[in-house]
């Protein structure tokens, strides 16, 4: 590397499997927006990893998709001229090293992974590509030699496993890769289920009123807000909100800007209704601009394309500069 790194390196992917949610934009977009100026950012459309569960995807729909999780974060205010914003399937370097750690990766590790174990439940035949899915991630993140990985708590156990894989690596063949640490969202972020303020909100829920969806309409959202999960009490009481009554509160403090307390303030003591239609209006107006921009480019598919083109050459540049040295340590060509 050329002189010593000023800035850290941040690196994130989200699977282009479903539509992103409040929870996407609230735990994790926003925050990425707020810090993009302060470090080196690449963000990744992962597609290769999308196709670990091909029963999941609609082969036809996936492409679409890809452009539309692209589009979303820069709709959300990823910058594409301070971030790097692309498709992993266009940087063949990915699966070049993912192929090259899956060698060097020991099956017991790999047999630890609890994400594996959960995804791989009731599925009756299920890939190899799923169960190798921790190493290909470990690939994405070594690339860049990343710093930092912004995830949800979940994928703590894909950073610990990308860290002993470039321990191994190192031990083998003498590259050192950057060691990447989780950068996890403080709990304010995190937003839960609709249906269950217990369980973070997910892309893979069934139940349509789990999430609210980015490019979810008016109607909808304010549906789905009405029939959020509460508690048997009638009012909010701020002292002491119920977990169902506090994850409405974070969704309205996330979009009405100001004060956890003066979210408070405003619904204190108001019922349950007045909370869920004011929560309702202040995610509607979030959203409109958002989706306002979303239509606007992905209605100009050859400018995506176009943007998403350039980014994928800039991150193959770097990709690429590691690669020469990991091929020749490693004795390939
Ligand atoms: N496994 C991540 C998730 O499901 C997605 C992902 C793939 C990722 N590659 C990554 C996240 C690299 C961070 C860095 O959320």
């Amino acid at each position: 590397m050329a002189g010593p790194k000023t800035r850290k390196t941040i690196f994130s992917g989200i699977q282009p499997t479903g539509v992103l949610h409040l929870g996407n934009l609230i735990g994790a977009i926003s925050l990425w927006v707020r810090e993009q100026d302060k470090h080196d950012n690449i963000f990744c459309v992962v597609d290769l990893h999308a196709l670990t569960i091909p029963e999941a995807i609609e082969a036809k729909r996936l492409r679409a998709s890809s452009l539309d999780v692209a589009a979303l974060y820069v709709a959300c205010g990823i910058d594409p001229d301070k971030s790097i914003i692309f498709l992993q399937s266009q940087v063949r370097e990915h699966a070049e090293l993912a192929w090259i750690l899956n060698c060097v990766t020991p099956m017991g590790w790999m047999n630890r992974m609890t994400q594996f174990k959960s995804k791989s439940e009731g599925q009756e035949s299920v890939g190899v590509g799923l169960y190798a899915y921790p190493i290909l991630q470990a690939a994405d993140i070594l690339l860049y030699h990343t710093d930092l990985v912004p995830v949800g708590e979940d994928q703590r156990q894909h950073v610990e496993i990308t860290q002993d894989i470039a321990q191994r690596f190192e031990g083998l063949f003498g590259y050192h890769f950057t060691r990447p640490e989780i950068m996890v969202q403080k709990v304010g972020a995190r937003v839960m289920g609709l249906d269950d303020p217990e369980a973070k909100m997910s892309k893979s829920s069934t139940n349509p009123r789990h999430a609210i969806g980015l490019l979810d309409e008016p109607a909808v959202i304010l549906k789905k807000l009405k029939s959020a999960k509460t508690d048997s009490r009638t009012a909010v009481d701020a002292e002491d909100p119920g977990a169902g009554v506090r994850n409405l509160l974070t969704i309205y403090h996330a979009f009405a800007g100001g004060s956890w307390d003066e979210a408070l303030r405003r619904f204190d003591g108001q019922g349950y209704g007045a909370l869920k239609t004011g929560v309702a209006e202040a995610v509607i107006a979030g959203l409109e601009p958002i989706q306002r921009r979303f239509h606007a480019l992905r209605s100009e598919e050859g400018e995506l394309m176009a943007m998403l083109g350039r980014s994928a050459e800039a991150a193959a540049a770097r990709a690429e500069a590691t690669m020469r040295d990991v091929r020749a340590a490693v004795g390939i060509w």
